[in-house]
């Protein structure tokens, strides 16, 4: 079931979002290479419980999948080859030419905000800075998208097209989501799909919309038993881009936009 949010609570859902938002912001000022994942989980967790609130993945478990225990920190730290769910660890170091994907979730006042980056650390290869690139502007035009009146996969389609228009690989098995006093709620919200289909957006519906690219052909993210990590077939790079918004009649409210990047999301 789609739930449309009322003004009270997308305010308490403006508050988390801006939690993610600057704790993003602070991860970006201070991600260096030589710092391990567990480092920049630590700060983040701070940063977040400084703020009265309390990290979303922290203890998260999928339902129904018995399989794989409950989540062990507060950020998705994933690099390179690493889609999505990378854990923090102590042994992990961040190196020159990694590309990083942070993801982090916040729950205050009853409600979650979720998104994420991609951070480029050091001299980069060009085509994995044109994923970056490319996969940022996926997630830009998935948000134009989601505007009332229009389908939901109006918004996969945005995004499946710019990618695949660069030759990127869409990854599939993982969506964006509804989101509010769950952190994934209906209606699943996939990178790819065919325009004019899917439900009729309607203002105050909040979406986590997260486009995963990737160089190469791989259109999974594979993990191995009872591992939260999901790495791209290939081993080829992925990027992912996350914001939570709320659907809007002419233009989606981004709730976790950047206050470092205040020009763009
Ligand atoms: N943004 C990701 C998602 O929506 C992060 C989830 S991590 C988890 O799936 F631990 F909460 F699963
Ligand atoms: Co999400």
């Amino acid at each position: 079931m789609i739930t449309i949010k009322s003004q009270r609570e997308i305010e308490l859902m403006r508050e988390a979002g801006a939690i993610v938002a600057m704790t993003l912001d602070m991860l970006e000022t201070e991600i260096k290479s030589g710092m391990t994942t567990k480092q920049l989980d630590q700060l983040a967790e701070e940063f977040i419980r400084d703020h009265q609130a309390v990290p979303s993945f922290l203890n998260y478990a999928p339902k129904g999948d018995p399989g794989v225990t409950p989540y062990p920190a507060t950020l998705c730290v994933s690099i390179n080859e690493e889609v999505v769910h990378g854990v923090p660890s102590a042994k992990r170091v961040i190196a020159e030419g990694d590309i990083v994907s942070v993801d982090v979730g916040a729950y205050k006042g009853g409600y979650h905000g979720d998104a994420a980056r991609t951070f480029l650390l050091g001299t980069i290869d060009e085509k994995v800075q044109q994923l970056v690139d490319v996969t940022r502007e996926c997630l830009d035009r998935g948000i134009a998208m989601a505007v009332a009146g229009n389908r939901l996969h109006d918004i996969s389609a945005a995004i499946e097209d710019h990618a695949r228009s660069f030759r990127f690989s869409v990854i599939e098995n993982m969506v964006g989501h509804g989101i509010g006093s769950e952190l994934h709620e209906d209606p699943p919200v996939p990178n790819y799909g065919r325009k004019g289909t899917g439900v009729v957006l309607r203002e105050g519906m909040t979406l986590a919309i997260e486009p995963m690219i990737a160089l190469g052909r791989s259109r999974r993210a594979v993990s191995k038993r009872g591992a939260w990590v999901a790495v791209t077939e290939d081993g080829k790079p992925s990027a992912h881009f996350e914001h939570t918004i709320v659907v809007r009649p002419a233009k989606a409210e981004v709730l976790t936009r950047s206050l470092l990047h205040a020009e763009e999301n």
